[in-house]
């Protein structure tokens, strides 16, 4: 079987750095199309960077870095310096990057591209804020028909939230542009806290990816070591959730996840709930399901997965 067709819109971030290597690592069943950079974690500025710097990490010298949107649709931006440090990537130095970034802004490569390829091909993959793909969605309405799929890392309903007591980051930060997602047909796997939270990387875990004995395998292990101080602090847990990385982990195995078909809805308006993803879990109203939202995965078979797959680069 040919690879699956992908596009990475992400915000990079320690564990959308995880989840670019893994995709990276796995050209049988994934072909990179593009990396979509967005403003999140830290500004576009850094995150486009960071992006270019980790695929010179993963040896990927040819891979192609889109810069996006550098805010959301309809609010200032908040970052994540507080989870992620100063440069989105602090706990490991990398060189600056020799790749360049792409001329063409990521909002149009990724309609150009939905438009060029083979209806139902292409699938999304966003890990940050969705302000590039409520634009493309926006700008050319016609392309909601053509994507294959949306699995993105995103929302909470049992975790409820990590910004505010009600929302998770990437919602939060663009509610305006998660509500155009959630809205416009395409197939969506959401990845929530619910899951990502059980993507511990304990000590043993994160000693795996450091016996892989590459400069990968160290990074990713350096990486992890920074960021989950601050989740250690928050949630008194045993290591750093890899959040982003879910989302390709359920392409190459999703029998490590399991969820429900269910309504999502997004708070757009209130001050107090803003970014929630209102998931409608139980099933108690009548409102069409337009979400596939995770709940659970295997946490072993999900690492395992991971280590395997750096231990390639
Ligand atoms: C999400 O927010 C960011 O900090 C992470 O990269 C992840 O995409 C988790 O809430
Ligand atoms: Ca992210």
């Amino acid at each position: 079987m040919s690879p699956r067709k992908i596009i990475i819109d992400t915000d990079p971030g320690q564990d959308d750095a995880v989840a670019i290597l893994t995709a990276l690592a796995s050209p049988e069943e994934l072909e990179v199309l593009g990396i979509t950079a967005v403003a999140g974690n830290v500004p576009l500025a850094l995150t486009q960077k960071n992006a270019r710097m980790v695929c010179e990490l993963a040896g990927r010298p040819r891979a192609r870095v889109f810069a996006g949107c550098d805010a959301p649709l309809a609010r200032p931006l908040v970052t994540a310096e507080h989870v992620h440090g100063k440069t989105g990537l602090d706990g490991a130095e990398l060189p600056d990057p020799a790749l360049p970034l792409q001329d063409a802004h990521a909002v149009d490569f990724l309609i150009d591209t939905l438009r060029a390829e083979p209806g139902g091909t292409v699938t999304l993959c966003p890990l940050g804020p969705l302000t590039n793909i409520a634009c493309a969605l926006q700008k050319a309405p016609d392309i909601a028909g053509r994507i294959a799929e949306i699995v993105l890392m995103g929302g909470a309903y049992f975790e409820v939230g990590n910004i505010t007591p009600a929302a998770e980051f990437n919602i939060y930060v663009d509610p305006e542009a998660a509500a155009a997602v959630f809205a416009c047909g395409a197939p969506i796997t959401v990845m929530p806290l619910d899951v990502t939270h059980k993507a511990l990387v304990t000590p043993e875990r994160n000693r795996a990816f450091r016996d892989l004995g590459t400069r990968v395998g160290e990074t990713v292990a350096a990486w992890t070591d920074f960021f989950e101080r601050f989740d250690k602090e928050k949630y008194g847990s045993d290591g750093a959730p890899l959040h982003d990385p879910c989302v390709i982990a359920y392409l190459l195995k999703p029998e490590l996840f399991s969820g429900r078909h269910v309504n999502v809805e997004i708070e757009t308006a209130s001050d107090l709930t803003r970014g929630m993803t209102v998931a409608d879990w139980w099933r108690v109203t009548d409102r069409a399901p337009n979400a596939t939202f995770m709940g659970d995965l295997d946490a072993d078979g999900f690492f395992a997965l991971l280590t395997k797959r750096i231990g390639r680069l």
